[in-house]
């Protein structure tokens, strides 16, 4: 799907996601999302924020799980993704605390295993994500399942790139080296897993966009397994079109 602007695709994205909210919420069920972080996915999280205060869309039904965090990285810490989802989304809405799931960084190394099973296990238990939205890295990954991730991965620890630790050391006062080395991330068959993907991205992205939807489906390229997903789609701009 194909937008002019970056403004109006994440305006679509957000209006798919208030749809399924108040869809569930007026059968009594509850609606589970699975939640990217990023420079992409922020005016999405702005028009759900405006669809909160101004249209009174409600999140008391919402259950979320985030893709990925650092690690190792304090919550507090205002490049942890923690951060980040509180900042631009649930210190604004009324989400229960309780819903609210993020891979934790903060954790002591040798309780990362568990925590990752148990991950699994939370989505499981409340019922599958029903709607996943993924932004895409240059080098194709989605969450942080880097090239040569299996198709079959589970929530789990997960090596950085340096390729991936540069482009995010915008964040870290583009110096590469407080850029953490590992991270936490929801595997690929995670994500797989989700009764519908979306994945957003914006121009600076075409040349990556074009390897993910026409090209051969690889663990070289993660996001070209979404080619195999049954009800997934591409929210991108003209410009990230352009290579299509
Ligand atoms: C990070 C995240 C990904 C995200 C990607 C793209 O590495 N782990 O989930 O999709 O960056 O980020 P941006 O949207 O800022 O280009």
């Amino acid at each position: 799907e194909i937008f002019a602007t970056p403004k109006d695709g994440a305006k679509h994205v957000a209006e798919t996601i208030a749809s399924l909210i108040k869809e569930k919420s007026a059968t009594g069920q509850n609606c589970v999302l699975g939640l990217a972080t990023g420079s992409t996915p922020i005016y999405i999280y702005d028009e759900l924020v405006r669809l909160h205060k101004e249209e009174g869309l409600s999140f008391k039904n919402v259950i979320t799980f985030n893709l990925d965090e650092y690690f190792p990285i304090e919550k507090s810490a205002t490049q942890s993704y923690w951060y980040f989802m509180h900042h631009h989304l649930f210190d604004h809405v009324d989400i229960a605390p309780e819903n609210i799931h993020i891979p934790d960084g903060s954790l002591p190394k040798e309780k990362v295993k568990e925590f990752c099973a148990n991950y699994e296990k939370q989505i499981e238990e409340a019922g599958g994500i029903d709607l996943q939205i993924l932004g895409i890295g240059d080098n194709g990954h989605i969450g942080f399942n880097e090239p040569g991730s299996s198709f079959n991965s589970k929530t789990r620890l997960q090596v950085l790139e340096n390729k991936t630790r540069i482009a995010n050391s915008r964040e870290f006062q583009n110096n590469i080296t407080l850029v953490p080395r590992l991270s936490i991330t929801m595997g690929i068959g995670t994500i797989m897993r989700s009764k519908k993907v979306v994945l957003v991205a914006w121009s600076n992205k075409a040349p990556i966009i074009v390897k993910a939807v026409e090209g051969p489906v690889t663990e070289q390229v993660p996001a070209s397994i979404l080619q195999q997903h049954p009800n997934a789609s591409f929210v991108i701009d003209e410009p990230g079109a352009s290579e299509l």
